[in-house]
C-alpha cells in the first residue's frame, strides 16, 4: 500500500469543516450576548421610565398652572362701555351692602399684615431690606429700639435701601404696622 499525501487520496476522511463548527459557535454566543442586551435595554428603558414619570407629571402640572396664572394676568384690567353698542354684559352690578363703600380687608394680626404686606420684601430680603428671621440682619435694627422702628416703618425710612411707610400700604393702621414690626422683631431675637 502506498502512502498518499492526505490531501490528495480521495477516501482519506477529511474531517468536518472545522471552521462552519467554529462560525456557528461564535454565532450562538454572539446571538445570546445581543439578546441579553436587548433584554438590559428594555429594562433600563422601563426603569428610567418609572424614575421619570413623576418628575414628567410635575412637570406638566406646573406648567397648566403658568398657563393659568398667565391667563389671569393677560386679563384686561377693564372694560370700555360703547355708546350706540350692546353692553349689558359689562353692566355694573351693585354690591349686596349698597351705599358703603367695599374697604380691602385689612389684616387682623402682627402675622397677617407681615404675610400681607411686609413680606413681599422682608422674607426674601428685597432691596436690602432685613430678612425675617436673619438675626445678625435685625440686631443693629433693633437696638434702635422699638420707638425708632415703629416710626421708620409707620413714616417710611430710607438708609441704603428704601423702607415705604406703612410698607407701601396708606390703609395699614400705626397698630398694624407696629404689630408687624413686633412680629419681625420677635423672630430676629
Ligand atoms: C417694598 C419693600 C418693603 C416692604 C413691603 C416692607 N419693607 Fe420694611 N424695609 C424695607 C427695606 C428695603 C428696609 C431697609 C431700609 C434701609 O435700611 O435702608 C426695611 C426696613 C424695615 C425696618 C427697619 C427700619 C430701621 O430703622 O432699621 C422695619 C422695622 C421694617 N422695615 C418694617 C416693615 C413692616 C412692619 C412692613 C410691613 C407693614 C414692611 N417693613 C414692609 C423694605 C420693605
Amino acid at each position: 500500500m502506498r502512502h498518499h499525501p492526505v490531501g490528495l487520496n480521495p477516501y482519506v476522511e477529511l474531517p468536518e469543516r472545522p471552521l462552519s463548527k467554529h462560525d456557528s459557535k461564535f454565532f450562538n454566543t454572539f446571538s445570546t450576548i445581543i439578546g441579553v442586551l436587548i433584554v438590559i435595554t428594555l429594562v433600563l428603558i422601563g426603569l428610567a421610565r418609572s424614575i421619570g414619570d413623576p418628575f414628567e407629571k410635575a412637570r406638566y402640572e406646573s406648567e397648566a398652572l403658568d398657563h393659568a396664572r398667565v391667563l389671569e394676568r393677560l386679563a384686561p384690567a377693564g372694560l370700555v362701555a360703547v355708546a350706540g353698542h350692546d353692553n349689558s354684559t359689562i353692566a355694573i352690578v351693585a354690591s349686596a351692602a349698597a351705599g358703603e363703600a367695599p374697604k380691602a380687608a385689612l389684616p387682623a394680626n402682627g402675622e397677617e399684615t407681615y404675610k400681607a404686606i411686609c413680606s413681599a420684601c422682608h422674607s426674601a430680603g428685597i432691596g436690602g431690606a432685613p430678612k425675617y428671621g436673619d438675626k445678625a440682619a435685625w440686631a443693629p435694627r433693633l437696638a434702635q429700639g422699638k420707638p425708632t422702628l415703629y416710626d421708620h416703618a409707620i413714616n417710611g425710612y430710607k438708609n441704603k435701601g428704601v423702607m415705604p411707610a406703612r410698607g407701601g400700604n396708606p390703609a395699614l393702621t400705626d397698630d398694624l404696622v407696629k404689630q408687624g414690626v413686633d412680629y419681625m422683631a420677635k423672630a430676629a431675637q
